[in-house]
């Protein structure tokens, strides 16, 4: 069988909503299908690019945003503040790797929720589950839960202007190296990272006062004045995708593209090698990810990576370990094992949320800063115990000070969880716990990065 955009509708199919009106479903997929596109072929192409720089070792990936877009959290404010603490970390990051940091958002189309409970129960009340913004809303209503299609045109164009808006931020002056001490957010103040902090930016001020003086200005290098953002979510309505779906007009590239996003993935749940989610993502030219959770199986995944990287195309594939702060020692090896002797090009990524989330005993859904970190240095001690690279990391966070996981600097207990818990879905970090892990990733890259040197050295 070949493949084609709407291949996957002859796969078995999980996690997607049952709307009681298929008629209305055709007619949104049909505007949908005439909606230009959000991102283009080009745009795409140099993602993967530079993705296979971080498969080489040569770059970095940070990946990162909300759980779940909503529409009434939608505003500039918010998006100019997620943007803010995305620079930050990247620059922390580059200092700490020396490599370029490639910055991918979970953001512009992060809005459908798979669920591990297909309904939930409150007070004795039944509903169905809440499916992100996408498919039905979150009030605990029976109306507000019945999934509606017309969601999908919605999504579609919130994502367009949180799109525009991140292009304006990235290429129009707000991603200046010299702004580098303008992207704190108000908040994060006294706190040992926010003096780091402004320690770093004084230290780039001084780089770019020695560089101008050597003629190399925003205007004469490009890189000092703006930087490339990119967009991702996790491909779950399929039939968005598909109207989205799109063969490019002005590069050389031959394939299709789903164009709602640079980068989309696979979720943990969604990745049986027969299923239509993996169908529909083997055949599009976008770089994608794979979720890498504790019950992947070595035969599955290197099956999975058959059919989602065939030629083996550098910056093609990220796969996302998420295994938990107390797995991922004995869960990450035997995968990394395989997948090196599998020959595979692979970005290999943390994501140190999904394996880490618990019940407070307030009743949150929350995540422990400490564990997070744990998954990450548990992450790095993985390839660096087998000559792999750790490639990235993988964050649900906010610019807002919201308190929705335990720890940090700024010390959120589990009394203080509902000051400011408004996530609609998993729990996110705060920028001011988003940076501190950045200086501890930094720490880590820095350390490997000292070691690779030495060893060089003695031979
Ligand atoms: C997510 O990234 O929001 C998610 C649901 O992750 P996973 O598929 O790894 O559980
Ligand atoms: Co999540």
């Amino acid at each position: 069988m070949t493949w084609q955009p709407n291949s996957w509708r002859d796969f078995p199919i999980i996690q997607v909503p049952e709307y009681p009106d298929q008629s209305k479903v055709t007619e949104v997929e049909e505007t949908l299908g005439k909606k230009p596109p959000l991102v283009f072929a080009g745009e795409v192409q140099n993602l993967r690019e530079q993705l296979g720089a971080v498969a080489q070792g040569e770059a970095f990936l940070l990946q990162g945003g909300d759980c779940a877009e909503s529409f009434a959290e939608f505003s500039a404010d918010n998006i100019r503040d997620s943007f803010k603490v995305f620079l930050q970390m990247a620059v922390v990051l580059t200092f700490g790797a020396s490599l370029p940091i490639v910055k991918v958002g979970r953001m512009a189309g992060q809005f459908a929720k798979p669920r591990s409970a297909s309904t939930e129960v409150v007070g004795g009340i039944e509903l169905p589950s809440y499916r992100g913004d996408m498919v039905n809303g979150i009030e605990f209503e029976k109306d507000a839960r019945i999934p509606d299609p017309e969601r999908l045109l919605k999504v579609y164009e919130q994502s367009a202007s949180t799109l525009n808006l991140l292009r304006a931020f990235a290429q129009g002056g707000m991603a200046d190296l010299h702004k580098v001490h303008s992207w704190t957010t108000g908040y994060i103040t006294d706190t040992v990272q926010a003096e780091r902090y402004e320690e770093l930016a004084s230290r780039i001020d001084e780089c770019l006062a020695f560089m101008q003086a050597c003629g190399l200005t925003a205007n004469t290098a490009s890189p000092i004045g703006e930087t490339d953002f990119f967009t991702s979510h996790e491909a779950l309505l399929l039939n968005y995708e598909e109207s989205l779906t799109r063969r490019d007009t002005i590069t050389d590239a031959k394939g299709w593209f789903t164009t709602s996003a640079h980068m989309v993935w696979i979720g943990d749940r969604t990745r049986q090698i027969d299923g239509a989610h993996v169908e529909y993502m083997s055949g599009i030219d976008n770089p994608i990810g794979l979720k890498c959770g504790p019950t992947m199986d070595i035969d599955d995944l290197r099956r999975l990576i058959d059919k989602l990287n065939p030629d083996n195309i550098p910056g093609r594939l990220t796969l996302i370990s998420r295994m938990g702060a107390d797995q991922v020692l004995e869960k990450l090896p035997p995968l990394v094992k395989a997948v090196k002797e599998h020959g595979s090009s692979v970005v290999w990524c943390s994501d140190p949320m999904h394996g880490n989330t618990v019940k407070a005993s307030t009743g949150y859904k929350t995540r422990r800063v400490d564990d997070v970190m744990k998954e990450v240095a548990g992450f790095f001690e993985v390839h660096d115990a087998h000559g792999t690279y750790p490639g990235g990391v993988h964050f649900e966070m906010t610019g807002q000070n919201v308190t929705e996981c335990l720890g940090g600097v700024s010390e959120v207990t589990e009394a203080r969880l509902g000051d400011r818990y408004h996530t609609h879905c998993d729990p996110r970090l705060n920028a001011s716990q988003a940076l501190e892990l950045s200086f501890l990733i930094a720490d880590l890259m820095k350390k490997r990065r000292d070691s690779q040197l030495q060893q060089k050295k003695a031979s």
